[in-house]
């Protein structure tokens, strides 16, 4: 096992590596720009670190890694387009420093560039690898069309977004941390065990992201702080506050979901109030928590080392912690 910091080095250094420049640079040079622009690496590190864990050992979980790492940042080309986002680690958002059709055509070419890293791997892993990447990728385009949904309904349920959440995020962070098992030759108990793991640790993942854009700095996350807000996205914080807040903060904050300002920023400001005053902001550290508790308790009946059962419980409050 490395630490966390040398497991995105030893990822980082491959993917350089598999990163020539390509022609025609109006489509691989935004692939590129997307790619190094930073991030935390999470997924990729999951996948390596569990073959570690599993006994495959990390180099053999590269090419997964780097699939998954290249479909996440396919995803968020495509994400940014249709949130209008401007934003994304602190730089410009692809579509907005090229164009909104660079962005889509960059993007597919990231997902079929995804695909083509699974056909490195020997018959008995490519295709329990790619049976679980197709399930998960189509999830996830899933979870993203409730997303965009429900911006335009006033009726979602919180059951209703956290299967929403589940898909579009969780999904994905389960599937880096079954790859490494597969990779291993893990047991097929195993394998869904560390899944069960993953999307736990991912459904918490998902509500801090969502927690973070109304809370967050925005010179730490990289993102517009309250992005969510202006897209009338029924986050947790949202629908945890119409569920606490007394009935006329309620009737606000659902009148304040059916406007668009060209000014948003009082919007932003009188929504954050009330989540803050409903005790809907507490309420989601408090869930953020509940959902990691409840994913290390997976671990418990893991035939894994407890070294290996350390590791993943730091990497989990680790990410419960996180403020980007
Ligand atoms: C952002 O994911 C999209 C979500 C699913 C919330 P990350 O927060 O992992 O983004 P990067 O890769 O670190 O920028
Ligand atoms: C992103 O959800 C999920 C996917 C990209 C599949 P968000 O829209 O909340 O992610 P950010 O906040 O833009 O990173
Ligand atoms: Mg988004
Ligand atoms: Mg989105
Ligand atoms: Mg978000």
């Amino acid at each position: 096992m490395l630490d966390l910091d040398a497991y995105k080095t030893y990822f980082l250094s491959y993917m350089k590596a598999q990163l020539p420049q390509r022609e025609p640079r109006n489509l691989y040079e935004p692939i590129e720009y997307i790619l190094q622009l930073g991030g935390k690496r999470l997924r990729p590190v999951l996948v390596l670190m569990s073959a570690d864990i599993f006994g495959g050992g990390r180099e053999k979980a590269l090419d997964a890694a780097l699939a998954i790492e290249i479909f996440h940042n396919f995803s968020l080309v495509h994400d940014d387009i249709m949130d209008d986002a401007p934003l994304r680690r602190g730089k410009q958002t692809v579509h907005e420093k090229w164009d909104i059709n660079t962005g889509i055509l960059s993007g597919d070419a990231m997902l079929i560039n995804a695909y083509q890293l699974f056909e490195n791997y020997p018959a008995e892993h490519f295709k329990p690898l790619v049976k679980l990447f197709s399930k998960t990728s189509i999830e996830v385009c899933e979870g993203q069309q409730y997303d965009v949904d429900f911006e335009e309904r006033d009726d979602v349920t919180i059951a209703e977004y956290l299967k929403m959440i589940e898909f579009k995020t969780a999904v994905l962070v389960g599937a880096a941390l079954k790859m490494g098992a597969i990779v291993s030759d893990a047991s097929e108990e195993v394998q869904d065990t560390i899944y069960e793991f993953g999307r736990l640790l991912g459904i918490a993942f998902q509500i801090q992201d969502d927690f973070l854009d109304t809370f967050g700095d925005q010179a730490v996350f990289g993102k517009q702080i309250g992005g969510d807000i202006i897209e009338n996205k029924k986050t947790y914080l949202y629908l945890k506050a119409l569920e606490l807040a007394d009935s006329s903060s309620a009737d606000q904050l659902r009148h304040l979901y059916t406007i668009s300002p060209e000014e948003p920023l009082s919007k932003i400001e009188t929504a954050r109030q009330i989540f803050e005053d409903s005790g809907a902001r507490a309420a989601t550290t408090e869930k953020i928590k509940a959902y990691t508790e409840d994913a290390f308790k997976h671990l418990d009946h893991m035939p894994v080392s407890e070294k290996g059962k350390t590791f993943l419980k730091a990497f989990g409050t680790n990410l419960m912690n996180r403020d980007m």
